[in-house]
Order: C-alpha cells, then structure tokens, then sequence
C-alpha cells in the first residue's frame, strides 16, 4: 500500500493553488508544495499579508493562514519539488488553441507536454502522476508514452483527477464537494490518492473510474452545465417577447425534480475560462471522430451564448434611441460572475466591445477588478487601438463615480453590493431618461420603475 507523504502541484493558479491548500489543510502529515513558473504569483502566494494571494476567493485566506509554512510550500522550484513528490499533480492552464490544427478549437496541450517533459527528465524514484488539469479524453496516453519514453527507467501510474470546483465558492465546493473523480488503470495508484480525499470526503462520494470515463466526465459536466445556462437564455429571448418572465418560468420547472432548480439563472452569457473551452473542445474531439451531428448540437451552446451577449448589447443601442456615441455607460461589474477577481471570457468585456464600436464612454466599476486587468481584456481583443481603449474606457473606484451624470447603467456581474445601493439617489444624478439594463436580472424592477428608471432585465417582458 503507497501512502503518499510529498505532493507536488504544478501550477498555482485558480485551481491549483486552492485545491492543493484545502488538501494541505484537511492532510497536516503530507507536505505539498505548489510550484509556477510564474515568479510573481508564487510571490503573491508567499505574501504575509492575506489580502494579497493571488486568487481572491471567499474563506481562502483562513485556509491558507492555516497551513502555509506548515506543511503547504509555495516555490519556483519546479525541478527540486518534482525530485521530491511521491505524487505530482499538474494543474497547469489548457487554454484553447491559437494557431495551426484546431485552432479555436482544440485543447493547447503544449503546457501539459512540457510539464511531462520536465518530470520525466528529472524524477529519479516512482511517481504518480495526476491530471488535475481539464483534458481532452486519451490525453493519459500521450502522457504516459512522453513519461515512459524520455524517463530514467522508473515507473509512473497516471491518474485523472479532474477538479468541479467554481469560482467564488472554491473553498467550500472543495470542502464539500458533490463528488471527487478519479480515473486510473493502477489499483494502488488509486487508492493512495483515495486516501487524500478519504481525510475529509465520504468514501461514498470519492468515484473511481477507467481513464477515459473520468477525463470525458469533466467535459461532459461543463457542457451540460454550459447546455442549462444557454436553455434559459433561450428561454430569455423568447419571455421578451412573450410577456413572460424567465425567473417565473425557472422556478416553475425548476420545481421538477427531474429538472431541478439549479444553473437556471438567465444572465447576458455565461463567461469564465472553462465552460467556452471545454465546449469547444468536445466538438472538436467529436468533429476529429466524424460525429458531425455531435459536434453540430453542442455548438450550438456557444453560439446562442454569443446571441445572448450581442443581444444585450443591442438592446442598449436601441433603446438609446439607436445611437450610444459620446454617452456615458456605466457598467457595474466586469467579472465573470460575482465573488471572483477573474474575468476570463467574460460577458462584460464582449458587451462592451459592441458598445465601444458605437463609440460609446463605458466607465467600469467592479469591486475586485482592476483598471490594468480591464484595459488587458479588451486590448487582448485587438478590436482598436489601447489608445482607443483608455480614450472611451474609465475605471473607477467606486460605484458612484461610475453612474454620476450617466446616461445609462448596465449590470453585467450580480455582485451582492449592487442589490443594496441607494438606488434612488443614484437617479437623482443620471442624466433622463435614467435607463437601467439588467444583464443579471438582480435588481426588483418594479421597485425600481417606481423610481423612475426605464428598466430593461434580461428575461422580461
Ligand atoms: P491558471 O492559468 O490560473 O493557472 C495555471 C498556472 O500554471 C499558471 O500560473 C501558469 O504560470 C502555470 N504553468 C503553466 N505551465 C507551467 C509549467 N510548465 N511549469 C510550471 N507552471 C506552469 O489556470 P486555472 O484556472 O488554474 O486552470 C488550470 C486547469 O484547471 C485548466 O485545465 C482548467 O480547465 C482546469 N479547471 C479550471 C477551473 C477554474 O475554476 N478555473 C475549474 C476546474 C478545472
Ligand atoms: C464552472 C463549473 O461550475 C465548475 O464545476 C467547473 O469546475 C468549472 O467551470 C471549470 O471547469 O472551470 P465556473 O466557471 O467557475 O465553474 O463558475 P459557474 O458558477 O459555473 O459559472 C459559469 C458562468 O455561467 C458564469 O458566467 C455565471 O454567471 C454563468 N451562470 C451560471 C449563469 O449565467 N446562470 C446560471 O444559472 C449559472
């Protein structure tokens, strides 16, 4: 029986560096050191100040006080930690493809590879290897021929244990996860990683499958969670028309339990680094096998979500009397979803694109967001120029400043704050007609027409 006393993680990023801080805090007796290449995060990772980590995350800063310096080691070491570890996880992005075959498609495995690389060449006893990374299914075998090719004669056992936490609940989803997965071919292998959940998850919940089920899991989780937030915005569309209202109708088939009540929330698109990526690339795996219907029925996930996010942004232009150029929109939030200081693929930045391309002055407000990271978003599109972008684009501290003398505000992130501010006040200083768009379908509407807002939410007729 292998009981694993050094873990190692390659990558510290969103899901690297807090998995692999509650794996610290649930195992005081194993010792787990978080490796990047990226000086600058591992340095944020170390800062004394809690404040700082890298990833803001609710309840992440409790965990990592608890046990950092005591058996959780944050380095740039990567070669040292490697050498060490009887368990290696890599974490490490799979962004999609910006070049050559699959691009905006495939996987970009090339982080992966050079992680195989790297612990071939320098591990010298036995490893377990984990997939902790989300991959295109049959990735373990180009893994295991990379690790069994290049390696100094010992032996690896790959193992796919692929993360479901969600951004701005990590802590507690890995706390108390729906289930933990792992996929493998070696019994020992497995059970030695069992035994690292078993020290706070129900044996019950920890399931253990072949390979190829436990990485294709993970992208068939994305897909159909990605596949509800698109059914209710479909449905968006259609309560618009209708005079129905979508939160009504979410509720009322929620209520079924064969459906179930949760991921029904209608919003101006889901964002966030994997649900876009992962779709994509289950069509591409599906194209790659011929199954063109497959691939056909799952795209369309992602093109009605880029529908939804067009949309949004049209209705703004039309309602302003279809020209946006030389006003002020103040936009209230640019993360993801609420809680979370990323903005991977987030709704807010396509919106805005639309709305800057009319010319509009966008001023941003988001409570975690910072101004380098917007102006980054946007010129990553390359839609103009950054000068372009610092011309019609301002970020601000506060939210007030953002919708004083504003002809419209737009809600993009369903951040709690937004839900208590003193909306009537902030009438008083927005130019008339004070329009509200509510891409989250957050605020009470008719409270709101109460004060006078034109109110537009997502959903309702
Ligand atoms: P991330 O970009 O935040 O972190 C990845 C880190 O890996 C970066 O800090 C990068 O510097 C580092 N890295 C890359 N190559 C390296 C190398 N060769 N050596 C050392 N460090 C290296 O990405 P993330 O959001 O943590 O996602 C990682 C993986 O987990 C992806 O496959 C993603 O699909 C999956 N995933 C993400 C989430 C999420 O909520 N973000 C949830 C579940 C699964
Ligand atoms: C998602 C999955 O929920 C995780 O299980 C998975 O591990 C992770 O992707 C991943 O692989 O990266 P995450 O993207 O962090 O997690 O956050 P979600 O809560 O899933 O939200 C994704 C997007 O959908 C957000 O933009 C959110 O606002 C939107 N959403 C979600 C809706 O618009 N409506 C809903 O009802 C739910």
């Amino acid at each position: 029986m292998t009981t694993i006393k050094k873990i190692t993680c390659i990558g510290a990023g969103y899901v690297g560096g807090p998995t692999m801080s509650v794996i610290a805090q649930k195992n005081p007796n194993v010792e787990i050191t978080v490796v990047d290449l990226n000086q600058q995060r591992i340095a944020a990772w170390n800062d004394e100040n809690l404040e700082n980590l890298p990833v803001y995350e609710p309840g992440l800063d409790a965990v990592v006080g608890e046990a950092r310096g005591r058996n959780l080691f944050f380095s740039t070491d990567v070669d040292k930690a490697i050498d060490e570890a009887d368990m290696i996880f890599i974490s490490v992005n799979t962004p999609t493809k910006t070049y050559g075959k699959g691009k905006g498609q495939a996987a970009d495995l090339k982080f992966i590879e050079l992680c195989a690389r790297q612990i071939a060449a320098v591990a010298k006893s036995d490893k377990i290897v984990v997939e902790k990374s989300t991959l295109p299914v049959r990735t373990a075998e180009a893994l295991k021929s990379i690790l069994d090719h290049t390696g100094n004669g010992v032996n690896f056992h790959i193992l796919s244990n692929p993360e479901f936490l969600a951004e701005g609940t990590a802590v507690t989803d890995l706390h108390n996860p729906d289930r933990v997965l792992i996929g493998g071919e070696d019994a020992e292998a497995i059970e030695a990683l069992v035994q690292v959940y078993e020290a706070w998850v129900p044996r019950e919940r920890i399931l253990t499958t072949n390979l190829w089920s436990s990485e294709l899991s993970k992208l068939v989780a994305n897909a159909f969670l990605a596949q509800r937030v698109s059914s209710i915005n479909a449905i968006s569309e259609l309560c618009e028309v209708t005079g129905a209202n979508v939160d009504e109708v979410a509720h009322a088939i929620g209520k079924d339990s064969r459906i179930g009540s949760k991921f029904l929330k209608a919003s101006v698109g889901f964002g966030g680094s994997c649900f876009q990526k992962d779709i994509l690339n289950l069509v591409y795996i599906a194209r790659s096998y011929h199954l063109n219907e497959v691939a056909d029925y799952w795209e369309q996930v992602i093109l009605l979500n880029d529908h939804q996010k067009t949309r949004f942004a049209e209705r703004i232009i039309k309602t302003m009397y279809n020209t946006v150029n030389g006003k002020q929109i103040a936009f209230l939030g640019w993360a993801f979803k609420k809680d979370t200081n990323d903005t991977r693929e987030s709704a807010a930045i396509y919106v805005a694109d639309h709305l800057l391309d009319e010319e509009a002055n966008i001023i941003v407000y988001d409570p975690k967001v910072s101004a380098e990271q917007i102006y980054r978003d946007l010129d990553y599109l390359g839609t103009r120029s950054p000068e372009d972008n610092r011309r019609l684009v301002t970020v601000v501290n506060t939210a007030e400043e953002a919708v004083n003398n504003a002809h419209a505000v737009a809600v993009l992130t369903e951040w709690d704050e937004f839900k208590h501010y003193d909306w009537a006040k902030i009438k008083e200083n927005m130019k008339r007609p004070a329009f509200l768009f509510d891409g989250r379908k957050l605020l009470d509407g008719a409270e709101l027409e109460k004060l006078g807002f034109s109110y537009y939410a997502i959903g309702e007729g």
